[in-house]
């Protein structure tokens, strides 16, 4: 099981550590993998307050090349420099907000895996493409588009995230998130059968309320970002996961 907090663009470096620090202290049992995702100023910072630690780094992008003449971008080199061995890509707020195409994301996954780094690729649709019954075409297209040829099956996990449950309290129901999941895997083995095996994550308003009917689908995991920010809720989210891994 993998629990893993996207801390988006909050906390100064004295919360993030602060934050860090509380996680980095709480145990979980050994199947729950926890991956932390702060800001890139915040690594170093959240770097010394989990190591020794169960806890993975990650950062929440990375462009494709290893350096260059490209303002404000990171490279993946420079993560795994600050100690990340994560990167997310193709978060809907980086799909949506900045117009990272599926072909762009291919090539941050390509360059991010040979840096060394594991991915966790985003996908998800909007309301209006599940309204009008566009979901699965537009997950299939997510997945086909953003994976690059030849992708690292052990550096790769997926992360679900319908757009519309992002940040607004509505969770997709259980049977949506089996009928997605169960289309992620199908549309990973087409790909390549290598791919298969990858990790399925849900995320979308993940919280304690929720864990224990989103955990009962056979979801690998969650990506959660709101409560990602309060210790005690990840926490939380972390217990409720170890139930059901260790079931
Ligand atoms: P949320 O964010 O948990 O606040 O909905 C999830 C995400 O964007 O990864």
């Amino acid at each position: 099981m993998i629990i893993a907090g996207n801390w988006k663009m909050h906390l100064t470096r004295a919360e993030a550590g602060a934050l860090a620090r509380d996680l980095a202290a709480r145990k979980v049992a050994a199947g729950v993998r926890r991956l932390v995702f702060p800001a890139d100023p915040l690594l170093d910072t959240v770097r010394s307050a989990i190591e020794g630690t169960d806890i993975g780094l990650g950062g929440q992008n990375c462009h494709e090349a290893m350096e260059g003449a490209h303002t404000g971008d990171v490279s993946p080199a420079m993560l795994v420099d600050s100690g990340c061995s994560w990167v997310l890509l193709g978060h809907s707020e980086r799909r949506l907000g900045h117009g990272e195409s599926d072909a762009v994301i291919a090539a941050r996954v390509k360059a991010a895996q040979e840096a060394g780094l594991r991915v966790i690729l985003c996908v998800g649709e909007t309301a209006t493409e599940r309204n009008s019954g566009h979901a699965e075409k537009r997950i299939r297209e997510q997945l086909e588009g953003s994976l690059p040829e030849r992708a690292q099956a052990d550096r790769l996990a997926v992360a679900y995230e319908p757009v519309w449950a992002i940040g607004s309290g509505q969770t997709a129901t259980g049977d949506d998130i089996s009928a997605m999941h169960g289309l992620c895997r199908r549309t990973l083995g087409d790909i390549d059968p290598a791919l298969a095996a990858c990790p399925i994550l849900y995320g979308g308003s993940v919280k304690p309320d929720n864990a224990a009917a989103i955990f009962a689908t056979a979801v690998d995991g969650v990506l959660v970002g709101g409560v990602s920010l309060d210790a005690e809720g990840f926490h939380a989210i972390c217990r409720i996961a170890a139930d059901f891994g260790l079931a």
